[in-house]
């Protein structure tokens, strides 16, 4: 058992309070060249998001999925990820598989009866080149079933622990990334990239003997180790510690189990191809000694065994460790186009985004994507170089548009070809026809494809939200989606949530004015549309446009003795003359 619990209601000081105030202290006394960081690594990210490509922080921790179907995760991660089958398949089915076992177990008698089965966990490891998704798939899988995770680097290791960081560091990591919950932390995702630099290469002996420390110390934790939560280096938590034995007169001892923490590592591991070529070849299963063409790379690859890991330099308790092998493929240039093409990219999102947000509208041709797609391919890192391709481009866009008059624009295949020579011309004259036409057209087809694919997911969405949009409703979502760049599924939240609000608003009327409004189909409809595309929340919205209708109400009440009204659609546009008019005809 841990004691945890005892910390609980506690008035510990925040620890980034404390990190804080050491920082004010530190910059004080030795200006800005020595900082305490907390170990974060990024926000805790807004657990199982439903699919959402762009970022969400929904802020609330929900609760670890222990019953996904590997077909569900793999569905999720097909709409993410380009390519990468096999790898999606197996990581889908291992790590469903993870923690649905840890759910029966606990279901069936417990902890105690694990250790009879002798169970092995389904550590990973991947095999890949740059960029082409290895994190990416970890990262995705990670929100799904809304466990924590933490990605460290296998190169800080260091045989000691001490002068670099260890896999310890990463378990504390971990109970961080869970906001300080155990519970959490115990059943999160520990990443490991760079993992074939602490493979041995039987040439430097000195590093070879470091760098089998460096996986001997990874063995238990891998498996199944206590670790202490008390960092002995770490100020912020020596200064929690003082504080609670200050209170309590207690140790401060917090332990986490790394029994349920799943492990995955990957790297490039360069020459492994090879290495398979040879076993291969030795038992003379058809493939020749020297297959260096790209195809053949992965082709290879995809028989490694533990033995050619082995072979590659790690220790076999080491690999005995790691029973699932995931390969990765490279990305080639249509690959390259489909990450771009996908609604979910965040590459294509997130440009559209950050013009976005200084009221700029842009959209992405076909031929653009192509170009950029074939532009970011000759750069050989992957999917990593569409963010470079992209930036290089539009770079000038993002500086000088902002403080120029000009609200839309379209990266067509010719302004990737020459964007200063088409910055220049947008400048000039922004509205020049082809390129509006070109703009509509693009942004027709988008909601098109959009609206189609949501109507093949209703169900889906309908099992989700509990509520399925339709008709103009759903129109306007994927107007408003397709516009601002985001996700349907952040869309979709935000039209539930507007509508939930203008009720409130209706009830929030009637409570105070004892008069009863009811909004119309159509005014309901421009209603949404208005805080759909707008930035005001749809309670100040509607409160701002109806804040003189109580009076004329009441009036119209007092003459007629109506107390339910109807809001047509032209009190929307103009509130003012709608109440005028009604007014007025209670005189005729
Ligand atoms: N197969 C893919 N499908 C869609 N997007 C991808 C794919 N691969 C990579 N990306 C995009 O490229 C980015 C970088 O990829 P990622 O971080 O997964 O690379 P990696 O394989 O971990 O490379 P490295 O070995 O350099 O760490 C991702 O965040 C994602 O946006
Ligand atoms: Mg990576």
């Amino acid at each position: 058992m841990n004691e945890y619990d005892e910390t609980k209601g506690t008035n510990l000081p925040d620890p980034k309070e404390i990190e804080r105030e050491i920082n004010e202290f530190l910059a004080n006394k030795y200006g800005n060249r020595i900082r305490v960081m907390g170990t974060q690594i990024g926000p805790w990210p807004g657990a199982e998001e439903f699919g959402g490509g762009t970022t969400v922080t929904t802020g609330d921790t929900s609760p670890i999925r222990f019953d996904m179907k590997p077909a569900e995760l793999h569905e999720y991660l097909d709409r993410f990820v380009i390519r990468q089958d096999a790898a999606k398949e197996i990581l889908a089915t291992k790590i469903c598989t993870h923690f649905n076992r840890i759910r029966y177990y606990h279901e069936h008698g417990g902890l105690e009866d694990r250790e009879g089965i002798g169970r092995i966990k389904n550590n990973i490891i991947l095999i890949g080149p740059t960029g082409v998704g290895k994190t990416y798939l970890i990262k995705l899988i990670a929100r799904k079933l809304g466990v924590p995770f933490v990605k460290g680097d296998a190169t800080k290791f260091s045989e000691t622990g001490y002068v670099g960081g260890d896999v310890e560091d990463l378990v504390r990591d971990l109970v961080q990334e869970a906001d300080g919950d155990i519970e959490k932390a115990k059943y999160g995702i520990i990443y490991v990239d760079e993992i074939d630099k602490i493979a041995s290469s039987g040439n430097v002996i000195g590093l070879d003997v470091s760098r089998s420390g460096v996986q001997r110390n990874l063995l238990k934790p891998m498996e199944e180790t206590e670790v202490d939560l008390k960092v002995a280096h770490d100020p912020v938590s020596l200064m929690e510690a003082a504080s609670h034995f200050q209170k309590t007169g207690k140790r401060l001892k917090r332990t986490i189990n790394t029994r349920d923490i799943l492990f995955i590592v990957s790297g490039a591991f360069n020459g492994l191809d090879e290495i398979v070529s040879r076993r291969l070849s030795r038992k003379g299963l058809g493939f020749g000694a020297a297959l260096k063409e790209k195809e053949d790379k992965s082709k290879l690859l995809r028989e490694v065994k533990a033995e050619d890991l082995i072979e590659f330099g790690f220790e076999s308790e080491f690999i005995g460790r790691i029973p699932v092998i995931a390969v990765l493929e490279e990305l080639d240039e249509q690959d390259l186009y489909k990450i771009l093409k996908n609604r979910y990219s965040s590459v294509v999102t997130a440009k559209k985004q950050d013009f976005k947000s200084y009221g700029i509208d842009i959209r992405f041709s076909d031929g653009a994507l192509r170009r950029l797609a074939n532009m970011a391919h000759t750069e050989k890192t992957g999917a990593r170089s569409l963010i470079s391709v992209v930036e290089r481009v539009l770079v000038g866009y993002e500086r000088i548009l902002p403080s120029v008059d000009v609200n839309r624009f379209t990266v067509s295949e010719e302004l990737v070809e020459r964007p200063k020579e088409m910055l220049e011309e947008i400048v000039e004259n922004e509205l020049h026809p082809s390129r509006t036409t070109e703009f509509d057209e693009i942004d027709r087809v988008e909601k098109a494809e959009l609206l189609t694919e949501l109507q093949k997911r209703h169900q889906e969405f309908e099992h989700h939200f509990g509520k399925i949009l339709t008709g103009w409703a759903l129109e306007a979502m994927v107007d408003a989606a397709v516009r601002q760049g985001v996700s349907p599924e952040t869309m979709y939240k935000r039209y539930l949530h507007i509508e939930q609000e203008i009720q409130e608003f209706e009830r929030e009327f009637e409570k105070m004015y004892n008069l009863k409004i009811r909004f119309s189909d159509e005014a309901l409809r421009e209603l949404v549309r208005l805080v759909l595309n707008g930035s005001e929340e749809a309670l100040i919205v509607c409160r701002k446009i109806f804040q003189n209708y109580h009076h004329g109400l009441k009036l119209v009440m007092e003459r007629t003795g109506q107390k339910e009204f109807t809001i047509p659609e032209e009190a929307i546009g103009d509130p003012e003359r709608f109440l005028n008019e009604m007014i007025q005809k209670t005189y005729r």
